[in-house]
């Protein structure tokens, strides 16, 4: 990673709605030189790029925006966030697309690596625990330079949904969830504070219980309302990680991350909390789970070992 005064690029693979709406929010936050959007539609990423330049002085920001399909852009990337691959579409299960999204974030890892050596690079494809190992796998890198997005976004409906229960702000909201990013993922109410104050104190288990449930189906909510999957959380969402690791702030956020034997799991990507910094991955939290949560978080790791030992059985590398 680069001194602050240096040039800093983020590269935004995938120039659909996730990708856009990241690239956009990290050019809003005038954190970084440039933002370099690609895209297999190279027209569609030049496109939106120069869109979003021409918003610059509208919104005021200095970020500079580009586009195409032309790796050699991507050349010197700090930081690289692959939203390449299909979104879901109403009646599938974010497993179902590992067949496409596999072959295509692959090619994209080995297409970064041939213009940056050693990037650091969050997934955002789905299905997410899976393509991160991919990645990963694809890449060569440290374990500590591939992260996957999931936590931050499924946290963030949480948040949202005890807002608006609690009436308060979304903002004073903290909390952390671990396992995969799918049905399974492992909701921890013991550690949802409001500024301080242990959530149980301010709603009843059954309210609460009810948010917990509808997190866990969030994305295949807005599925279901939009016909694909949602963009505007999870674009922000790998914009928030990008933006904490290029400014170096060390925030604790739950991200899919290798395991190499915390919480009793080895070499397999699943969502824990971690502390982000220019390193990346800069440390793995390790809390003192129960018996009956780390049992959950043990079920949730063997549904993503199934989609990964699937991803293997493809033998892409
Ligand atoms: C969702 C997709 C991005 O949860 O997985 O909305």
């Amino acid at each position: 990673m680069k001194s602050l005064n240096e040039m800093s690029k983020i590269t935004v693979v995938g120039a659909g709605n996730v990708g856009a709406t990241c690239a956009n929010v990290l050019a809003h936050a005038d954190a970084v030189n440039e933002v370099v959007l690609i895209d297999i539609q190279g027209n569609m990423a030049k496109g939106k790029a120069l869109d979003m330049w021409q918003q610059a002085p509208i919104d005021g920001y200095s970020t500079r925006v580009v586009g195409g399909d032309d790796y050699t852009l991507t050349a010197g990337s700090d930081i690289v966030i692959i939203t390449a691959g299909i979104p879901r579409k109403p009646g599938m299960s974010r497993d179902d697309l590992i067949a496409t999204n596999a072959k295509i974030v692959v090619s994209v890892t080995e297409n970064i690596l041939k213009h940056t050596k050693n990037p650091i690079i969050i997934v955002v494809s789905n299905p997410l625990d899976v393509m991160t190992y991919a990645c990963w796998k694809a890449s060569g890198l440290s374990d500590k330079r591939v992260i996957g997005m999931a936590g931050v976004l499924d946290t963030a409906r949480y948040r949202a949904f005890l807002a608006e229960a609690l009436d308060i702000s979304p903002k004073d909201i903290q909390a952390v969830l671990m396992g995969g990013h799918g049905d399974t993922m492992v909701p921890l109410p013991r550690y949802t504070t409001v500024s301080g104050i242990p959530v149980t104190e301010l709603i009843r288990k059954d309210k609460l219980d009810a948010i917990l449930e509808r997190t866990k189906v969030g994305g295949g909510e807005l599925v279901n309302l939009m016909g694909t999957s949602a963009w505007y959380a999870p674009g922000a969402a790998a914009a928030q990680m990008a933006i904490t690791i290029l400014k170096d702030e060390k925030r604790i956020f739950p991200c899919c991350v290798r395991l190499n034997g915390q919480y009793k799991l080895k070499d397999i990507f699943v969502g824990a909390p971690v502390k982000l910094g220019k390193k990346g991955i800069q440390e793995i939290i390790k809390l003192r789970l129960k018996k009956d949560e780390l049992a959950l978080l043990h079920k949730s790791a063997e549904a993503v070992k199934e989609v990964a030992d699937a991803l293997d059985a493809m033998k892409l590398f």
